[in-house]
């Protein structure tokens, strides 16, 4: 099916396969149609239906709370039923020369684990390698699960064979609870990826503070490994901040141990341990955007700001990062698809 987006600066044409969503199609043409989540629920990728007919997978998705006027609909969740014309009141560029274009891919599901009580790891051996960015994410669907949900990857390496992720159980969590729900060594996954806007290069040049709630600690894994790979912290600095309830909530901690970065773990729900087996790490009572603003002060020069989890706990430390530590917009990096 042909689309043709008219965008504020200018226009694009691609094709989409039947049932395949707007805004997969033409990420996968190498157009950079605006988005956020990619799951439905930001509403990001609002676009005006200017001619011809779209299906929408998941009319109750929350993003449509932003849907107002007639005629409008979210490209992640709408396939084309034939020919488009739509409108997308931002300016569209073509993907940077370079760049990782999405693609679908499918993967089989390995080294399942329990991180935590109630969040899991595995890797998804991919059928054919994959390049993607540190701090870039995936959509991720099983069998008999409906639609995609979004997950960070932990790892990063170039033609990547793998893809590590980091699951949180979460109430009607669809994915969550399929991968929580039986033994799924092996099982087959479709993917649809690479994505997101907050990536990191070690060309940046810039200190790194990354704030991260629960799951959100996934993307920042990305980013040490490839900051420690290039050897980035002989040259810059590295602040993580890592968001619990409880200490029975909190993983990795061997992983960050070993990091160059300095790393902190706040607990929201419980004292600091008199005595735990982390001597490399701090642990410090408080809302992970509060522990981080104390710690801070004073430290922001240079700085490239990374945030995950939550969205109130995003929202809460992109605040911080605005306004206490005036950082420009540039500067400051999250996703927000949890
Ligand atoms: Fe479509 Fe978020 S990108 S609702």
């Amino acid at each position: 099916m042909r689309i043709q987006v008219n965008a504020r600066n200018r226009g694009f044409e691609f094709d989409a396969s039947p049932g395949e969503s707007v805004l997969y199609a033409g990420l996968r043409a190498g157009i950079d149609l605006p988005y956020e989540c990619a799951t439905g629920t930001c509403g990001t990728c609002k676009a005006k239906l200017l001619s011809g007919q779209v299906s929408d997978r998941w009319p109750g998705a929350p993003g449509k709370k932003y849907v107002k006027q007639a005629g409008e609909f979210l490209m992640c969740q709408c396939a084309a039923d034939g020919p488009l014309t739509l409108e997308v009141s931002k300016f569209v560029y073509p993907v940077e020369p370079g760049a990782c274009v999405p693609q679908p891919c499918s993967g089989t599901v390995r080294k399942v684990r329990v991180l935590a009580h109630d969040v899991m790891g595995f890797a998804l051996e991919l059928e054919r390698p994959r390049d993607f960015d540190a701090g870039q994410f995936a959509l991720l669907a099983a069998g008999g699960v409906e639609g995609y949900r979004a997950y960070s990857m932990c790892n990063y390496e170039r033609a990547a064979r793998k893809l590590d992720f980091v699951v949180k159980k979460k109430p009607d969590g669809g994915f969550s609870d399929w991968l929580f729900g039986g033994n799924r060594e092996g099982a087959r996954l479709e993917a649809f990826g690479p994505l997101g806007k907050a990536t990191f290069d070690p060309a940046l040049g810039k200190n790194l503070l990354c704030i991260a709630g629960g799951s959100g600690i996934a993307g920042m894994m990305s980013i040490l490994a490839r900051a420690e790979a290039a050897d980035y912290f002989s040259r810059h600095k590295a602040w993580v901040f890592f968001g619990v309830r409880t200490m029975k909530d909190a993983f990795f901690l061997e992983q960050l141990a070993r990091s160059k970065a300095q790393v902190t773990i706040a607990l929201s729900e419980e004292e600091v341990p008199s005595r735990h087996e982390w001597p490399n790490l701090r642990f410090e009572k408080g809302l992970v955007h509060e522990v981080a603003k104390r710690a801070m002060a004073g430290k922001y020069q240079n700085v490239r700001a990374y945030v995950a989890g939550p969205p109130p706990a995003v929202d809460a430390a992109i605040r911080v990062l605005l306004l206490d530590a005036r950082l420009t917009t540039d500067n400051i990096r999250y996703d927000k698809f949890s």
